[in-house]
């Protein structure tokens, strides 16, 4: 077991930040010290076996995205990261851990479901990953499994109101797996569209001759998720389950979450990278030399991207300082273009749905710092600190204090990052980031106490990390 010790850095937190030397023996944070301090009369800087100098550098606790789908069956192809690759890349922007979604499907077993994830995920992973169970098949067998998924450290579960004939549940189904979550305390997660309107409308657009993936967005309009958002809070409130809407894009929506915060409720909204910058005109509408009007194709994903003309993405970023939305995920979902995207090169209906981004929501995030979008303990907050109290993962993760994993990222405000597919680590034949300059740059992660990236390169291995055994929300009212 080796010691390292993070020196001369600003420590940040949720909370606060503070200059701090932070000492890691084995797996474990063990002190936060004073800059420079000695521990019983030793110069700790001499006795360690590795000292990063973090001088000028802010130092974070590693970065949590909590929805990510790994090697997801999904649109007639597969995510195109594996657990292997995904957790790389994300290891690479400074994210320590994932929480993926294991799959049931309509007439599986949960239980196989959730097997057949570990088995895709054990002995593949840079970094630490924990499961959510999706439910895609509510009945009484999927019910009672339900029952059974804190044991094996799943505290939450995903439904789908989207997606007919794929994942979906329709109102029935969710008040029974919400009385499930009621009486056990795992915390519904909810893909809030309307699935059946939508898929009407992007029918008759399709029939109508407009099958480009800008229609796409058009089809699932924010209608559509602001209902479903209603729909699912008020479902929650009858049944006393908490609720976590995942993925929220429309401004709509988030003021449905905002007002049922209002009341107190356990109602929480997440939002991803994609709906504070990126838009139904430039992307999805989008236009290339390679690709035509496909070019959009690389941004079809579900919630859609909004229109920059309505202030959603304004609406989120208030939300996100007002805490109505309360972190940031990715929905990592990547698809190649050549291959899977281009399934639906003929018709929107069949573009797989999903954007990757988990290589870069530290940075993306950051970026909303030197911009003053939010505070440097609110991207701390957002990214990492509580999605731990969320997800049942706080102390150990998400945190800075002895007695925490020790999952560490240096990360440099004078450095700069241009991401672009030809540098990124996913496994994907673009970016949906592609030119996006970042004022910041993560120079050193640190995984339960192992240097995995430094100085650009890559130190890790397959199998570094480790599956969390989640407990309850730490976030509930
Ligand atoms: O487009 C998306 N979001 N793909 C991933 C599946 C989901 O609904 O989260
Ligand atoms: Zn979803
Ligand atoms: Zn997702
Ligand atoms: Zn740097």
């Amino acid at each position: 077991m080796s010691t390292t010790l993070i020196t001369g850095g600003t420590v940040v937190s949720a909370t606060g930040r503070g200059d701090a030397d932070v000492l890691i023996d084995g797996e474990r944070i063990v002190a936060v010290l004073a800059p420079g301090s000695e521990l019983l009369g030793t110069d700790v800087a001499a006795s360690v076996d590795t000292v990063i100098d973090a001088t000028g550098k802010y130092v974070i606790p590693g970065g949590i995205d909590a929805h990510t789908h790994m090697e997801l069956p999904f649109g007639g192809t597969s995510a195109s990261d594996t657990f292997e690759t995904g957790t790389r890349a994300a290891a690479w922007g400074g994210t320590t851990s994932i929480i993926d979604f294991a799959v049931q499907r309509y007439g599986e077993r949960v239980q196989d479901g959730l097997a057949a994830w570990h088995e895709k995920a054990r002995g593949n992973c840079a970094i630490d990953y924990g499961f959510h169970q999706i439910v895609g098949g509510v009945d009484d067998d999927s019910l009672a499994a339900m029952r059974g998924l804190l044991d094996e450290g799943i505290s939450s579960f995903k439904l789908f109101m989207a997606y007919p004939g794929v994942f979906y549940s329709d109102d029935a189904q969710v008040l029974k797996a919400m009385q499930v979550s009621a009486e056990t305390g795992l915390l519904t997660m909810m893909h809030a569209e309307n699935g059946p309107a939508i898929d009407v409308l992007a029918a008759q657009l399709a029939e109508a001759g407009k099958k480009a993936p800008y229609y796409h967005g058009i089809a699932r309009a924010w209608q559509m998720e602001e209902e479903a958002t209603h729909r699912a809070i008020m479902l929650a409130n009858l049944t006393g389950a908490p609720l976590y809407t995942v993925h929220v894009s429309a401004k709509q929506a988030v003021d449905q979450i905002a007002w049922a915060r209002d009341q107190g409720w356990n109602v929480f909204g997440e939002t991803c990278p994609q709906y504070l910058y990126l838009s139904l005109e430039e992307q999805l509408g989008g236009f290339s030399e390679e690709w035509g009007q496909f070019e959009g194709a690389k941004w079809v994903c579900s919630t859609p991207l909004r229109s920059s003309k309505d202030g959603h993405q304004h609406h989120m970023w208030q939300a996100l300082r007002t805490n109505d939305i309360q972190m940031v995920s990715t929905d990592h979902c990547p698809f190649c273009m050549k291959g899977q995207k281009d399934l639906g090169l003929d018709d929107f209906r069949a573009i797989p749905n999903g954007i990757g981004s988990v290589e870069h929501r530290m940075d993306l995030m950051y970026q909303g710092v030197v911009t003053g979008k939010i505070t440097l303990e609110r991207w701390v907050e957002l990214t990492s600190t509580t999605p731990a109290r969320m997800f049942g993962l706080y102390g150990r993760k998400g945190v800075i204090q002895p007695g925490a994993d020790g999952d560490v990222v240096v990360y440099d405000p004078h450095g700069h990052t241009s991401i672009s597919a030809a540098t990124h680590h996913m496994n994907m034949d673009h970016s949906a980031w592609e030119g996006y300059e970042i004022d910041g740059h993560v120079d050193t992660v640190i995984s339960r106490g192992k240097v995995v990236v430094d100085g650009g390169k890559y130190l890790g291995s397959k199998g570094d990390g480790h599956y969390l055994k989640r407990g309850l929300s730490q976030y509930l009212i």
